[in-house]
C-alpha cells in the first residue's frame, strides 16, 4: 500500500491521536484493520483490550459507537479522555493551577528518588498529581492524568519502567525536555484530540473475561502468549499505572529495584489459561461479529483459533499481514529474520 492511510476517510481527525510506543499497539496496522473491517456491517465496536486506544479512536472517527475496556487504569483514562469524552478540555487557567498551586506532597520524590527522573521532575509530579484531583470534572482529570502518564513515557527510553537510570538513552529531544514542558505540550495534544463522535461512547476498566457488553462487533487484541517471553503490561508500565491510581490499592514490592507492584492477574500469561480465555470469550460473544488480532509466533496457533471460531461461526476469514516488529517485546531484534512474523486478523460472523 503506497499511502497507508488511504482507507481512512478523515485522516486529519485520526492523526490527532496522541500515540505512544505502547507494547502491542496496532498503530502501524490501522489502515489494514480498517480496510478489512469496513467490509462488515456493525454500529457498535467493542474494543475489549484497548491498550493505547488507537483502534478505538479510529472507529470513533469513522462514526461508530465505541465501547472500550482494559484492566489498566491508565489505558482506561485515555479512553475516558478521548473516546467517552466528547467536548471537555483542560483550560489554560486550569493548566496554570495544576502547575502552580502549592502543596506539600513528596511521595514520588522520596519513593522513586534516583530511579526514573530527576528530583526536580519528581517534585513536579508530586505537585501536579495532587492538584489534578482538585479539578472538578472526571473528563478533565482523565485528560490531565493521560497527559501526565504520556509525559513520563515520552521521557523514558523505550517508554518503559523495567529498568532504572538512563540506560538506552538515545539522545532524543524528548529525553532532554523537563516533565513540566512535556506535560504542557501533552495537555494541548489531548485537548486537540477530543471530538464528538456520531454516537455516545463508553469506557470500562475490568478484566475482559468478567465483562459482558452488548455489541455488534467485538475486537479482541489480548496480550500475545509465547512460551519464551513475558507479556506482562504491569511490569513495563507500573510507574504510570501507579501514578494515575496514586498507588491506591496496589502494594509496592519494596525489595525490587524498580519499586514495581504486583502484576494484575491476566489469563493471557499462562498457556493453559490463554486457551481457556479464548474459548470463553468466543463463547460469550458468539452472537457478535468477532475480530481477533493475533500473531504467527504466539499460541493458540492459527489452526487452533480457527477451530475455536468455527465451533460457533459459519463464516471465518483469516487475513495475514506481514509485519516487522520494531519493539523488542517478542525476544526479536530489528534486522533479524526471525523478527518477521505474520499478524493475523481473524474475522468470524
Ligand atoms: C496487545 S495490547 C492491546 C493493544 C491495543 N489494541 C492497541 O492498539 O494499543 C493488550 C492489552 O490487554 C490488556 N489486558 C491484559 N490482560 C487483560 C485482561 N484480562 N482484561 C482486560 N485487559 C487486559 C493490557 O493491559 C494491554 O493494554
Amino acid at each position: 500500500m503506497d499511502n497507508l492511510f488511504e482507507y481512512i476517510n478523515d485522516t486529519e481527525k485520526f492523526n490527532k491521536f496522541p500515540g505512544t510506543r505502547y507494547m502491542g499497539s496496532k498503530n502501524k496496522l490501522i489502515p489494514n484493520i480498517l480496510r478489512i473491517l469496513e467490509g462488515y456491517e456493525f454500529n457498535t465496536f467493542y474494543d475489549a483490550f484497548a491498550g493505547s486506544n488507537v483502534v478505538s479512536y479510529l472507529f470513533k472517527t469513522v462514526g461508530k459507537k465505541v465501547i472500550t475496556n482494559d484492566f489498566l487504569t491508565f489505558s482506561y483514562l485515555i479512553s475516558k479522555a478521548l473516546i467517552e469524552n466528547s467536548s471537555e478540555n483542560v483550560s489554560d487557567s486550569e493548566v496554570e493551577f495544576l502547575l502552580n498551586h502549592k502543596n506539600d506532597q513528596n511521595f514520588i520524590t522520596n519513593k522513586f528518588k534516583g530511579l526514573y527522573f530527576s528530583d526536580e521532575d519528581n517534585m513536579f509530579l508530586d505537585r501536579v498529581r495532587f492538584n489534578i484531583d482538585l479539578l472538578d470534572s472526571e473528563y478533565k482529570r482523565a485528560i490531565a492524568l493521560s497527559a501526565l502518564a504520556r509525559s513520563c513515557m515520552k521521557k523514558r527510553a523505550r517508554g518503559i519502567f523495567t529498568f532504572t537510570g538512563e540506560r538506552y538513552d538515545d539522545g532524543r529531544k524528548d529525553m532532554r525536555l523537563s516533565l513540566k514542558e512535556h506535560f504542557v505540550l501533552n495537555v494541548k495534544l489531548f485537548n486537540d484530540a477530543v471530538f464528538s463522535g456520531d454516537a455516545e461512547c463508553y469506557s470500562h476498566n475490568e478484566s475482559a473475561q468478567n465483562l459482558k457488553v452488548e455489541t455488534d462487533l467485538i475486537y479482541l487484541d489480548p496480550p500475545y502468549y509465547t512460551p519464551n517471553s513475558d507479556n506482562d503490561y504491569v511490569r513495563r508500565y507500573h510507574f504510570v499505572e501507579g501514578l494515575v491510581r496514586n498507588w491506591k490499592g496496589v502494594e509496592i514490592q519494596e525489595n525490587t529495584t524498580t519499586k514495581k507492584f504486583k502484576s494484575y492477574h491476566s489469563p493471557f500469561s499462562t498457556k493453559k489459561e490463554t486457551y481457556l480465555a479464548f474459548e470463553n470469550l468466543i463463547d460469550t460473544y458468539s452472537d457478535s461479529i468477532i475480530a481477533i488480532s493475533y500473531s504467527s509466533n504466539s499460541l493458540p496457533s492459527k489452526e487452533e483459533l480457527l477451530v475455536m471460531l468455527k465451533k460457533h461461526k459459519k463464516d471465518v476469514v483469516v487475513h495475514e499481514i506481514d509485519y516487522l516488529y520494531s519493539f523488542g517485546n517478542q525476544n526479536h531484534k530489528i534486522g533479524n529474520n526471525a523478527n518477521k512474523v505474520k499478524e493475523y486478523l481473524f474475522v468470524a460472523q
